[in-house]
């Protein structure tokens, strides 16, 4: 498939490179042109070109701009009704992407983090689109969601990701200053995650059974979970979350 990328950042260069080197023709755009040279050097499949020539040459988009700029950068580009259009941008709602990307009406919103480039990542998507489905569908696993509502607050659930990760961070560090191994205290932290992830996903556990495991009465892990929902730690996580609310119309 010719696949472009209008904005060539974060997210378009971890999905570049989850689609290295499965045949597809890739065009990013110039802007930022330092990162689309970087690509085009690293992924030999991937073309640089202007806005204009990343729609005109291409069977499907993905917009990867930042909200404020997607009117002004794609209300004049010249998209087709036989295109198909992704959008990962949080906080631009489908109505207002139909009426930039018109006359392509094939449009849908997912939410892409950077393991995509790895493959075996999420990808909740609305409305359900072939066009993922066909591009990701063997490598991740794409979560059709029920509305544009659910789908909003899927990307209020991806906002967990940078605070559960500074607390594996700050987890790490404690151990580290025991152990005088930083990089040691990293790959265990991430080490203990992975298991326990791995084993919901291939078991089909969840959350409670995990925690049930872990439970030993007077046993460390039950002491320092006391001590975390003593401090507040779950309500200032649903606190901020809900404060999340109104910028994803929930
Ligand atoms: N990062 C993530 O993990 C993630 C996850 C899910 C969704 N998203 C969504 O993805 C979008 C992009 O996020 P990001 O983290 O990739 O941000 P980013 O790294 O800042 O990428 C945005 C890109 O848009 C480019 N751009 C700005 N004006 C442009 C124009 N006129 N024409 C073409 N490109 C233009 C920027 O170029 P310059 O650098 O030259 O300004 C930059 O390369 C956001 O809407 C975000 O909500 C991100």
């Amino acid at each position: 498939m010719r696949v472009g990328f209008i904005g060539t950042g974060e997210i378009a260069a971890a999905m570049v490179r989850g689609l290295a080197g499965r045949g597809h023709e890739i065009i990013v755009s110039v802007r930022n042109a330092e990162k689309a040279a970087h690509l085009a050097h690293e992924v030999p499949e991937v073309h640089v070109a202007d806005n204009a020539d990343v729609v005109a040459g291409t069977d499907m988009v993905f917009l990867c701009l930042m909200a404020d700029v997607a009117q002004s950068v794609l209300s004049d580009l010249p998209f087709r009704a036989d295109q198909s259009v992704i959008s990962v941008m949080a906080d631009v709602a489908l109505a207002d992407l139909r009426s930039y990307c018109a006359p392509a009406a094939d449009i849908a919103v997912t939410i892409p983090l950077s393991a995509i480039a790895m493959g075996g990542s999420m990808l909740p998507v609305f409305p359900a689109s072939a066009a993922l489905e066909q591009l990701f569908g063997d490598s991740d696993t794409i979560l059709p969601v029920a509305s544009e509502k659910a789908l909003n607050a899927h990307f209020g659930g991806s906002a967990l990701s940078a605070p559960l990760i500074a607390m594996m961070q700050t987890g790490s560090k404690w151990l580290a200053e025991q152990t005088g191994d930083p990089k040691g205290a990293e790959t265990y932290v991430a080490g203990v995650f992975a298991a326990f992830l791995r084993e919901m996903i291939e078991t089909g556990a969840d959350f409670d059974t995990l925690l049930k495991g872990l439970a030993t009465e007077g046993g460390l892990n039950a002491s320092l979970k006391s001590h975390m929902a003593h401090a507040g730690a779950h309500e200032a996580l649903t606190e901020g979350l809900d404060a999340l609310k109104s910028r994803l119309g929930l």
